[in-house]
């Protein structure tokens, strides 16, 4: 398939429109043209945001700065600037800042002024009277080129394509190991042969280090920063899983205060451990109707940053996994004034720099770090994920220090190309496919109230009452459908699309599924899930009692540090006494484990809690009412349930320690 590439020319003076028009496309018939270069118009400011909005293709815009004097008209007063031109400039940038910018000048000092006005938002300029319009197209062709360039993934490529005999790592030697086997020989068929050829190692120089990156990795690496709109940008092969714990130790000493939110993903407070960190624990919201978790209401976080202006660090997560997504600027500029820097895990937001409807992102909001699952909503693979860095102060040495800890001395080069190529796709088509999501996500909604018995929750209804007035909005791409009217239950609605429709949901609650459209969702995905969503609709079965989400006990205290506690043996205490009652014996000891029930997957206690009798007995009755609940961190031993805590004598020494 043939790429499109739209130059779009926006200039009032038709003659010179017409003739930049039909240069350029004369250019492209007669030279070299592998991505399709081909130049369009609009007369005005107004025309060319709407072809920006409408044309998914245009990669660049060729505005006319000119105020279109008359030949032979010198006057100081034309030498004023082009407000029209340049307010153009920066409505484009607003709402696609992936697409490149080139300016048709006057003279020098209108590039000056320019300069000014619009700095480094302008790629480039033409000069009006030097119409070399073979010589403008090369120039435009070579920069949808370079935009479009993937050093990795092309390096990647050509090695393979030198089929170089293997002497290194790894052992299957580019599949060979596979090949002719009467056991394995499937693999290498289902896998496919350039993805095994493409499993390479550090041996390759040619390919460059993931841990010291010089070559075409650093290469990728900042164009993915242009193209996030940060000042650096660093590819990592375990999630965002790590990626969070690198940015914590890179930022948190030991005993340096965090502010994060209790419903942090689990890696957040995995970093509190390893950074040895002391948190500060804020309260998500909760809408206990359809047991979801937002975010922090606005006024406990500007509260806990004016109380906590000595903390380092605040990190929150946005959007969450429903799409909820905070209104950062007020909120970072708060923590900024404080000189706290602000981490945003935008794990499932990756996609939001390239639509209008999904910005501004985290770092256009002003964050200092952000973390991405590239995988999550765009085309890498699985633990593909990105670190964005915005931070002034940033100490690259430090941070490098931290993320080698982490990182695999042997990280999987096809993850690494996905991430060259997945940048590449979000830039060059990502409007476009998004448009499309977007548009999917509106059908699909109105499809599924339609069937009566479904219902896709709106903002107002997913809302806990707290955030009402914090301007939270919602990523339309995560649809949350409310199931109490149907009569299943969410387990029995997932089974039957799963097992009788073919289609895995990505989670629910107990009264709602939620589904997730990316780029990767087609039309034909949309329609076979209307049509199972409409059988299932009918078979209008009889109404049902749904239990609301049990209220989770609030924040006891901590004790101690989490990673003091975490790092002590401890002892293993029953949960659960003689009786089978909460075990009274465990009031006041020191949970040196993170305790998680799934759902929800908040930390119910944390290592370095006092553990109250509310956190026992929650506990208790979840495992002993729910049957498909999933505890994380029980120390489970001959079945019965246990929890690891400090003993006497761990507790008066780590108690003492954090004392000094
Ligand atoms: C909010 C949040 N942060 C981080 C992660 C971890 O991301 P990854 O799967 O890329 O390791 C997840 C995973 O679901 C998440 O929901």
């Amino acid at each position: 398939m043939q790429p499109v590439s739209h130059v779009l020319v926006v200039s009032a003076d038709e003659s010179l429109r017409e003739r930049v028009i039909g240069g350029l496309n004369a250019a492209a018939a007669r030279l070299e043209n592998p991505h399709g270069v081909f130049a369009i118009g609009a007369q005005t400011g107004e025309a060319a945001l709407n072809a920006v909005l409408a044309d998914g293709d245009i990669q660049v815009v060729l505005v006319d700065h000119g105020d279109h004097r008359r030949a032979g008209d010198h006057s100081a007063m034309h030498k004023a600037p082009n407000r029209a031109a340049v307010l153009t400039l920066q409505r484009i940038i607003e709402l696609r800042p992936e697409l490149s910018l080139y300016m048709m000048l006057e003279d020098d000092d209108t590039k000056l002024l320019v300069e000014a006005l619009a700095s480094d938002a302008v790629d480039g300029y033409f000069f009006r009277d030097e119409e070399d319009l073979g010589g403008w197209f090369r120039i435009l062709a070579a920069e949808v080129a370079q935009k479009s360039d993937t050093p990795f993934y092309d390096k990647l490529r050509e090695y393979v394509a030198l089929a170089k005999d293997s002497w290194h790592t790894p052992g299957h030697g580019g599949g060979d190991s596979f090949k002719g086997s009467a056991w394995v020989s499937d693999f290498y068929d289902f896998v496919g042969e350039e993805m095994l050829r493409a499993d390479l190692s550090v041996s390759v120089p040619m390919l460059d280090s993931l841990l010291h990156p010089t070559g075409v990795i650093a290469q990728s690496q900042r164009l993915a920063a242009k193209a996030f709109g940060a000042r650096a940008t660093f590819f990592a092969t375990n999630g965002t899983s790590t990626s969070n714990k690198v940015i914590f130790q890179t930022l948190l000493t030991p005993g340096a205060k965090l502010l994060l939110d209790r419903n942090c993903h689990k890696s957040v407070h995995h970093g509190v451990i390893l950074s040895g960190a002391r948190p500060v624990y804020l309260d998500s919201s909760v809408n206990r109707q359809f047991g979801i978790f937002g975010p922090v209401p606005r006024a406990t976080l500007l509260r806990a940053i004016d109380e906590h202006a000595d903390a380092r660090v605040l990190i929150l997560t946005s959007c969450t996994y429903d799409g909820l997504r905070y209104d950062l600027k007020p909120i970072i500029a708060a923590a900024h004034a404080k000189g706290i820097k602000v981490v945003v895990d935008e794990a499932w937001y990756g996609h939001a720099r390239f639509h209008p409807e999904l910005r501004p992102t985290a770092l256009e909001c002003g964050a200092d770090y952000v973390t991405q699952s590239t995988h999550k909503v765009l085309s890498a693979f699985s633990q593909a994920s990105m670190i964005h860095v915005n931070d002034a102060g940033f100490d690259e040495h430090l941070f490098r220090e931290n993320f080698n800890m982490h990182a695999s001395t042997s990280p999987q080069y096809n993850l690494i190309a996905s991430l060259d190529v997945a940048r590449k796709q979000a830039v060059m088509e990502g409007y476009k496919l998004l448009d499309r999501s977007l548009r999917f996500a509106r059908e699909l909604r109105e499809k599924i109230n339609s069937t009566g018995a479904f219902r896709v929750l709106e903002l107002e209804d997913m809302l806990p009452a707290e955030l009402r007035g914090d301007d939270i909005l919602l990523d339309p791409t995560k649809l949350t459908i409310d199931i109490s009217a149907s009569g299943f239950s969410a387990d029995e609605l997932r089974e039957a699309l799963i097992e009788r429709f073919n289609i895995q949901v990505e989670k629910n609650t107990h009264n709602t599924l939620t589904l997730l459209l990316t780029i990767g969702t087609t039309r034909s995905k949309v329609s076979r899930l209307f049509d199972a969503m409409l059988r299932l609709a009918k078979e209008r079965r009889p109404p049902r009692t749904y239990l609301r989400t049990p209220q989770a006990p609030g924040f006891s205290q901590l004790a101690c540090l989490p990673r003091d506690a975490f790092y002590e043996a401890g002892e293993r205490v029953s949960l659960l006494d003689d009786n089978g009652h909460p075990n009274p014996h465990l009031i006041g000891r020191v949970c040196c484990d993170q305790i998680v029930p799934y759902p929800p997957g908040i930390p119910l206690l944390v290592p370095g809690q006092l553990i109250d009798s509310g956190a026992i007995a929650f506990l208790a009755r979840l495992l002993q009412t729910q049957k498909s609940i999933d505890v994380h961190g029980l120390a489970g031993l001959d079945g019965e349930w246990q929890l690891r805590v400090l003993t006497q004598s761990e507790m008066q020494l780590v108690v003492e320690r954090n004392a000094r």
